[in-house]
């Protein structure tokens, strides 16, 4: 299986681009994009949405990476999502490839647990794509990065092999000091 990261924050060596690196999948960053909001148009206006979903079709699962600002997703994850309407709209056999893939969060925030409303909209946003949702995994950032922390969290999220050890209680056995 293959898989991508997109990461959406506002600064590409920040909190959630060092969990990115963590995770250790190849990561695309969304500043490195032009996306334009979504506009009802949708019909193709040259920038580089289309391209970025195709190369994110290459892929069997796809993550999205997002810091927590003001209790949501950031500004460019926010602008991604609204243009996912064109593949409802304007290229509709492109939105029929993200059917049947895998998809996953990653994401930190200066709180010590997500409020509930931060992982819905990603959760019902894969569900309405027809994708399967296989969880979130999250990084406190309150007092800057611990790279124990970081690897933890890392290896918690579903899509990594070590999974099963790292959410079985076991991992302060296993974990590299
Ligand atoms: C604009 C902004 C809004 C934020 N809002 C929240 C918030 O609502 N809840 C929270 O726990 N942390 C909040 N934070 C803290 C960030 O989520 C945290 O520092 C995160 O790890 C930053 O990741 P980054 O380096 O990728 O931007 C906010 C930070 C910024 C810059």
């Amino acid at each position: 299986m293959n898989t991508i990261t997109l990461l959406g924050s506002a600064r590409g060596n920040g909190y959630t681009a060092a969990l990115c690196e963590a995770i250790g999948f190849k990561t695309l960053n969304l500043n490195d994009y032009q996306i334009r909001p979504y506009d009802y148009r949708g019909d193709g206006r040259g920038d580089d949405f289309l391209g970025l979903i195709e190369e994110l079709l290459r892929h069997d699962r796809i993550l999205l990476a997002s810091p927590l600002y003001w209790y949501s997703m950031s500004g460019p994850m926010k602008v991604f999502l609204d243009r996912l309407t064109d593949l409802l709209n304007h290229h509709k056999a492109l939105g029929r490839q993200l059917r049947g893939k895998a998809a996953g969060v990653i994401a930190s925030g200066g709180a010590r647990v997500p409020p509930p409303c931060f992982e819905e909209p990603f959760r019902l946003t894969f569900d309405y794509l027809g994708m399967h949702y296989q969880g979130m995994s999250y990084l406190d950032t309150s007092k800057g990065l611990d790279g124990a922390m970081l690897a933890k969290v890392a290896a918690s999220h579903p899509f990594k092999a070590d999974y099963a050890l790292a959410t079985s209680g076991n991992w302060a056995n296993a974990t590299p000091a």
